[in-house]
């Protein structure tokens, strides 16, 4: 996968796209990484790449014609129609379901916008998609697109070394993961539960299950609303919900089982 960023702070992404697994999907020859000044492609000796809003009011806009010279320079020098991605609060909410997606492209553009947004006819021209990385306010598009490079080049094949691993985790299987431990088998007293070095395969599996049903049923009860479950699952839920009846209020809305409508 190609990615070029658009960006007038090149330097955010030096530490960054050299360390890790980033690095190593560079160096595996699955990624390859293009930062761009913006600057580079302002036409005039002064660099500018922003001017003063028409209509008046506080801030600075960037300008169109740098971002566009630079977006066209990038795509004539690659085959097939990349995505175009504008990083700014006012985009679609990203996920991993938007990680995913992503990570099927050959090639992917992002813009990182500063001060008060781009000039809107960048938009209309070039951009295919507007990312958030969620509801707050950066000081510019630069670590958000950085938190979606890292999370899309992840899912590229033979980045991550586990097979598997990226399918199972928190998010792809519609759950958070459950506990995991290591040695020492006690630690200030605290024991790693004695399943885990039981040996026995399916135990293993059916704990890992029933913990990732527990921590989400804990924490994000709503993503058991979307998530695929089984019957089994069902079965693990009602486990949960029993034992841990005293300590919490009720099942989260629509998982009660059978018995209808209370009213
Ligand atoms: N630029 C500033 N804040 C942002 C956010 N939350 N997501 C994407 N881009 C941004």
């Amino acid at each position: 996968m190609r990615i070029d960023v658009l960006t007038i702070l090149p330097n955010i992404f030096t530490g960054p796209l050299d360390e890790g697994m980033l690095r190593k999907a560079r160096e595996r020859g699955l990624a390859e990484f293009n930062v761009v000044d913006i600057r580079d492609f302002a036409g005039d000796k002064h660099r500018v790449t922003d001017d003063y809003v028409f209509g008046g009011g506080p801030g600075m806009v960037m300008k169109a014609e740098p971002l566009l010279a630079a977006i066209e320079h990038l795509k004539a020098g690659a085959p097939g129609r990349p995505r175009v991605v504008l990083m700014t609060p006012a985009g679609r909410v990203f996920d991993q379901a938007l990680a995913w997606e992503l990570a099927r492209e050959e090639h992917l553009i992002f813009i990182c916008g500063r001060y008060e947004g781009v000039d809107e006819r960048v938009r209309e021209a070039v951009v295919t998609d507007e990312i958030s990385i969620g509801d707050y306010v950066l000081t510019g598009g630069e670590l958000p697109a950085l938190v979606v490079i890292d999370a899309v080049v992840r899912l590229i094949p033979g980045v991550l070394n586990q097979e598997g691993a990226a399918e199972e985790e928190s998010f792809s299987t519609g759950l958070l993961e459950g506990p995991h431990y290591t040695r020492p088998r006690e630690f200030r007293g605290m024991m790693v539960p004695g399943v885990l070095i039981s040996g026995n395969h399916a135990a293993i599996a059916r704990w890992r299950r029933k913990e990732a049903l527990r921590r989400t049923w804990q924490r994000r009860p709503e993503l058991l609303q979307s998530a695929v479950l089984s019957p089994g699952d069902r079965k693990l839920l009602e486990e949960i919900w029993s034992e841990e009846e005293s300590a919490l209020p009720s099942p989260a809305p629509g998982m009660e089982s059978g018995g209808g409508e209370e009213r």
